[in-house]
């Protein structure tokens, strides 16, 4: 995720672009820059840090123009710094652009512009769009655009600036970019909230469409140079709104993203039936796996000790890194390490790679954050690119890490020789579309909530895979809707939980099909012979657990190495929307931050 504005007209324009940027703020804030064309030349300012940062910066006093553009910038290639700050130039600066989403294939590209004399000196995939316009230009931005556009491989929403003509090229594939229709002047930006107080005409641009955006006039066209008709939209909604997606919380929005922050950490990481990482850490000699985090992406490492183990076959623990750190573990120098964190700045797991390093292991960070202290100080790593997460409650980030640790036990299986079963990576394809299916659950799963909501005690139960499923499913509730709430692997109830069963409990089960379906029924027996209350997780309505549950949560089939992120989603909801019906504060519970730095 990136924040891109765009404006043309006679308005003040530095104000107009900076304020944009701040609306556009929840989509990044790691850098952010703007270029505005002033007297012929393209005059650009770019800035470490958030928007804020970029606002204090003296010589932006002294631009002014007709056409300009922004960027709020979401690092996914490249460190957040000045030079990776968008916007992104030409060698001779006579071409800008912003640029939101992922080249997949910058790299080729770029070699081919290097060998050709481009000097490109960011580590962005962005900057070589700017350069091969240059490349293509030959006194018609338009085509050279289009031209361009027909080379690249990715996600991208798209705005240039040349220091020619007081005109922006966008151009859409995969992120969102929408058009301001306003009187003698025309907006442009990823989303409506910074347009929509100067006018409410809004052009939704479709993926493979250009525009030409005068302050007089649009033109749509699509990528062979076609006009496209396109509504025009008269929007009503309030700024709040806007951010949050009409979502009422960030939690909600952030739950909804799924599908696409999944199909994000998947994509151009899997070729031709191979997973492709660039990894630089000989496998081969590691003998051992120590997965280390905290808190919800400490379950997610324990979903990935399962994964390891059964595609790549090599010994894994987990611990929990605040434990990690203070116990003077056993680490040896053939040992990996990995540290799983959203921020990347989470004290006990940055204390606990360092304690592993200080050992001789070798490190590498799943992380969500591009450019922080856990991803900087790791051997080697594998983002996320699940874009920024607001809600304090864990939601998208624990999908991905799943999703990114599936790729990477595969791809450990894969360096030691193992064929990668087509069936996985039919099921890792479809994945988003079965997450689809979770979310038309959430009213049904309001229902639930509405009948529950006034508990006290929650118990969640799963095995194998889906115990770590179970404590996350019981983290996301008890942090949000401050009821108490305990997961437990299912069979481990005989041993204590199961005293506390009465009337009055409810149980989670996640009862999905898999290797010991039969036992987990055996278990939602002894619950109901106590009169628990049950809400079952299932695939289907079978009478079995019919008879026995109170409430069935049904949730698409998969394969059982990815049901946890079919799972957990259904169990998100369910801790959202008891906490919502309870009128507590979803995005900002109690006690919590969403980063803890500190120990
Ligand atoms: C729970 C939650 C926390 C974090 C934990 C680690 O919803 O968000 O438990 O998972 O604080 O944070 P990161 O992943 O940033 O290291």
């Amino acid at each position: 995720m990136c924040g891109i504005i765009g404006y043309v007209g006679d308005k003040k324009i530095v104000p107009l672009l900076i304020e944009g940027l701040k609306k556009l703020e929840y989509r990044g804030y790691d850098s952010a820059g703007i270029c505005v064309l002033d007297g012929g030349m393209l005059k650009s300012i770019k800035d470490k840090g958030r928007i804020s940062e970029l606002e204090k910066e003296e010589p932006l006093k002294w631009i002014s123009g007709n056409a300009g553009i922004a960027h709020t910038r979401w690092a996914t290639h490249g460190k957040p710094d000045e030079i990776n700050a968008h916007p992104h130039f030409d060698c001779k600066k006579e071409i800008a652009i912003v640029h939101n989403g992922i080249i997949e294939n910058y790299q080729s590209l770029k070699k081919l512009l290097i060998k050709e004399g481009h000097m490109i000196s960011s580590e962005t995939d962005s900057e070589i769009i700017a350069h091969l316009i240059e490349k293509f230009y030959e006194g018609d931005l338009e085509e050279a655009v289009t031209r361009v556009l027909k080379l690249l491989e990715g996600t991208y929403g798209l705005a240039v600036l040349s220091n020619k003509e007081e005109k922006i090229i966008v151009a859409k594939k995969g992120s969102p970019l929408v058009i301001g229709v306003g009187d003698g002047e025309m907006f442009i930006a990823s989303d409506i909230s910074p347009i929509i107080e100067h006018t409410n005409k809004i052009i939704y641009l479709s993926d493979g469409e250009v525009g030409i955006i005068t302050k007089d006039r649009y033109i749509i066209k699509n990528i062979d140079g076609n006009g496209v008709d396109k509504k025009v939209h008269e929007v009503k909604w309030s700024i709040d709104q806007i951010e949050k997606g009409n979502f009422k919380h960030f939690m909600l929005k952030e739950i909804f993203e799924q599908p696409e922050v999944i199909r994000n950490t998947f994509r151009g990481r899997i070729k031709d039936g191979k997973i492709k990482l660039s990894l630089n850490i000989d496998f081969k000699k590691i003998k051992r796996i120590i997965l280390t985090a905290c808190g919800t992406s400490w379950h997610s490492a324990v979903i990935g000790k399962y994964l390891i183990e059964e595609y790549a076959k090599i010994p894994c623990e987990v611990d929990y890194a605040s434990e990690f750190r203070y116990r003077n573990p056993m680490v040896n120098t053939d040992d990996l390490l990995i540290a799983i964190s959203q921020s990347g700045e989470t004290a006990d797991t940055i204390a606990a790679l360092k304690e592993a390093k200080g050992k001789g292991a070798k490190t590498l960070g799943i992380v969500n954050v591009v450019g922080s202290t856990i991803s900087r100080e790791v051997d080697s790593g594998i983002y996320l690119h699940a874009g920024p997460e607001t809600g304090v409650a864990s939601t998208k980030a624990f999908t991905s890490q799943i999703a990114a640790l599936t790729l990477f036990s595969l791809y450990l299986g894969q360096e030691s020789g193992m064929d990668i079963d087509n069936e996985i990576l039919k099921e890792m394809e479809i994945i988003p579309e079965k997450i689809e299916k979770v979310l038309e659950n959430s009213e049904r799963i309001r229902n639930i909530a509405s009948r529950f909501k006034d508990k006290n005690n929650f118990l969640y139960f799963g095995r194998g895979i889906n115990f770590p499923v179970a404590l996350e499913g019981a983290l996301k509730l008890k942090e949000i809707s401050y009821i108490h709430a305990e997961g437990y692997p299912a069979a481990e109830m005989k041993h204590g939980p199961i005293a506390l069963i009465d009337k009055n409990m409810p149980i989670v089960f996640l009862a999905t099909k898999s290797s010991i379906s039969s036992k987990i029924l055996s278990n939602i027996e002894e619950v109901y012979a106590r009169d628990g209350k049950i809400i079952s997780v299932v695939n289907e309505k079978t009478p079995e657990v019919e008879k026995f549950s109170e409430e069935l949560i049904i949730v698409p089939e998969t394969i059982e190495e990815l049901s946890p992120i079919i799972n957990v989603i259904s169990l998100q909801l369910l801790a959202y929307h008891i906490a919502d019906l309870k009128g507590l504060d979803v995005d900002k519970p109690r006690n919590l931050a969403k980063s803890v730095t500190v120990e």
